[in-house]
């Protein structure tokens, strides 16, 4: 008889990432891993929290310039998106963008990104709509028509901030290799006053705790974990020296999980870093910026100051 073999995961990386991540000395795990199919939803919900403002500030600010956005070479041949989510605010651009031949999200959650994309082809019928289901972190390989093309790189959302300096540095510096001669469109969140921060990632209706907590679900669903979620809670931390808000899940008592048929030990009070969130200034994200080989054209924001959108270009 033949022995029955189950077919290898063919992607094992979130395994591997999450045990690597929960037996460092410090406990932590890329803020990637928050977005699988309900991840994505309850980001979706925590768009629409009154406590939540970078989306409505940043949407505000696309709508008010997307005339002066679709004057950008890029405009006339290919947009590329990164970390597309819902493609709600691309909405916004294409809408102006009457120019452009393709759409290319690029997103790692990938059945929320299938149904983004489609919904972009009903309404856009005359758009080549691409997405590309990846790891942007990860060499992304020869994305197809792009060499034939201008490129519009819009990367919205402030999703650069959950980059460490140096990381977001190297990303900028990684798509600029692959799209040489392009421009960015990038939405970059401000330092604020803590209590703002601190209420935006803890709201009171609970959806950004619940978005972090399924975290922990997502490692039970697809790792056979055993997570106690009433003995993990949901903490928001202002870091002033690094400029970030902190998303941890804190252990509530000593316990020992088993993950992937590894026992991993917490002790009351310990956390799991699960996301960072700069808040950058002009001179911090034009550091940045120029250190990923790019220039800054342009920088637009709201009255308030709460957020910026910068249009960059590749040098
Ligand atoms: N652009 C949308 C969504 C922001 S949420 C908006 O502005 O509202 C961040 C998005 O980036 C999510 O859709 C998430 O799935 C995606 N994402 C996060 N890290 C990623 C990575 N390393 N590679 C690809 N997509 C990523
Ligand atoms: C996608 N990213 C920029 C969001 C942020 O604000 O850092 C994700 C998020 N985390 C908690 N609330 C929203």
């Amino acid at each position: 008889m033949t022995k029955h073999v189950p077919p290898v995961s063919p992607d094992n990386t979130f395994r591997t990432e999450i045990l690597a991540g929960l037996t460092a000395g410090r406990k932590t795990i890329s803020s990637k891993w928050l977005y699988d199919d309900v991840g994505s939803h309850l980001f979706e919900a925590i768009t629409e929290l009154d406590a939540y403002y970078p989306t409505r500030t940043e949407l505000a600010i696309l709508e008010q310039n997307r005339r002066k956005y679709a004057r950008l070479p890029g405009t006339r041949g290919a947009m590329v998106e990164l970390g597309s989510g819902s493609s709600r605010k691309t909405d916004l651009l294409l809408g102006a963008f009457s120019d452009l031949s393709v759409y290319m999200p690029i997103d790692i959650s990938a059945n929320h990104l299938k149904t983004a994309a489609e919904k972009v082809r009903r309404a856009y019928p005359s758009l080549a709509v691409i997405p590309v289901a990846a790891d942007f972190t990860q060499p992304l390989g020869q994305l197809p028509l792009l060499p034939e093309l201008p490129v519009v790189v819009f990367f919205p959302g402030s999703t650069i901030g959950n980059f460490e300096k140096a990381e977001a540095a190297q990303l900028l510096g990684n798509i600029r290799k692959i799209m040489p001669e392009s421009t960015m469109i990038v939405g970059v969140d401000r330092p604020k006053a803590e209590e703002v921060l601190i209420e935006a990632y803890d709201d009171p209706a609970g959806i950004t705790a619940a978005f972090n907590q399924n975290l922990l679900q997502r490692i039970n669903r697809e790792l056979g974990a055993d997570f106690d979620l009433a003995s993990f809670t949901h903490r928001a931390v202002w870091n002033g020296l690094e400029s970030r808000v902190e998303m941890h899940l804190e252990s509530l008592r000593d316990q020992s999980v088993s993950v992937a048929g590894t026992r991993i030990d917490f002790a009351a009070g310990e956390t799991v870093h699960t996301e960072n969130s700069h808040k950058y200034s002009e001179e911090a994200f034009t550091g940045i910026a120029n250190e990923g080989g790019w220039r800054v054209l342009d920088r637009d924001s709201d009255k308030d100051g709460l957020f910026s959108v910068y249009t960059l270009q590749a040098v």
